[in-house]
């Protein structure tokens, strides 16, 4: 374990489960409440606000530094995910986070990384990012199983960037009766609207200044819900998003439980509109609830 402080918080970094483990359960034992963040690191604004809601609802704010290797389906990305642990750890002091795990491969998947996960996800892994990344999910769902059985907190917080990802974690929580209640914390965008992402660093300043398009588009889609049904919304965007030096993936418009297209947005409760795109060699992702009820 080693300690680290500043004049707000103490952290703990944890690298084994057995040490973690052994804390966690003193922080349980008197009385106190744990709130979780996974992440893969190359922290930013975005985690940062799941962390201060996790430390201004829970007593205990946990995170998770682990790039996991099983939710990448190209070894490229895997090598080339940024790595700032030093950068990290000043941002979780600044949040109030007290417990920081950061565990080697072996240390997650002590028997190998094949999934013993056996879960059906129906539709919610087949469009969108499950349509361009396949296997994805699945790594997505073992990781996150596995380090809610090592933490078990009581709090999982999770953001709403990663749509496609929250509605599978919801999923498996349901599913497993998992006892642990997910919050979903919106997304930071930065001033011109780019949504926070730890692959923005990769983008050149050329490509960045496209960045903000991505939101316009979204935006604008949604200021028009009331003229035009999505096969349109979605038809235009796709449009407006071709411009040189940027691809759109896809733009979906989606039943924000199912993650189904949607065809009219009466009958939704809640409706969220989904792109990806790729900006050189950098696929960003992002998304905007349209309705909400
Ligand atoms: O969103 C992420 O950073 C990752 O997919 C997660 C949830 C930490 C699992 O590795």
């Amino acid at each position: 374990m080693i300690r680290f402080r500043n004049q707000l918080t103490t952290m703990y970094l944890f690298k084994t489960t057995t040490d973690l483990s052994r804390h966690l359960e003193k922080v349980r034992r008197a009385g106190k409440t744990i709130g979780f963040v996974p992440t893969m690191g190359a922290l930013h604004e975005g985690h940062a606000s799941l962390l201060r809601q996790s430390a201004e609802e829970t007593n205990c704010t946990v995170c998770s530094i682990f790039v996991n290797p099983t939710q990448f389906n190209e070894t490229t990305d895997l090598v080339k995910y940024p790595r700032t642990p030093e950068k990290d750890i000043a941002l979780l002091l600044d949040t109030g986070c007290s417990v920081l795990f950061m565990p080697d491969v072996v240390e997650v998947y002590p028997s190998g990384q094949q999934s013993s996960l056996h879960l059906d996800f129906g539709y919610l892994d087949q469009p969108m990012e499950g349509a361009y990344r396949p296997g994805h999910f699945v790594g997505v769902a073992q990781v996150v199983k596995r380090l809610l059985d090592i933490v078990q907190p009581d709090e999982l917080f999770m953001g709403q960037k990663d749509f496609q990802q929250f509605a599978i974690v919801r999923h498996m929580l349901t599913e497993m009766a998992l006892p642990v209640n997910l919050k979903m914390c919106f997304t930071v965008r930065e001033t011109d609207g780019l949504a926070m992402s730890s692959r923005n660093m990769h983008l050149t300043p050329a490509q960045r200044a496209l960045g903000p398009l991505i939101y316009q588009v979204l935006s604008q889609a949604k200021a028009n819900m009331h003229d035009q049904l999505p096969a349109a919304l979605k038809l235009t965007a796709m449009k407006l998003l071709s411009v040189p030096g940027m691809e759109p993936e896809y733009f979906e418009i989606v039943d924000g439980r199912t993650l189904q297209p949607i065809t009219i947005f009466e009958g939704h409760d809640m409706v969220v509109a989904c792109t990806a795109v790729r900006v050189g060699d950098v696929r960003l992702i992002d998304n905007l609830i349209m309705k909400m009820s």
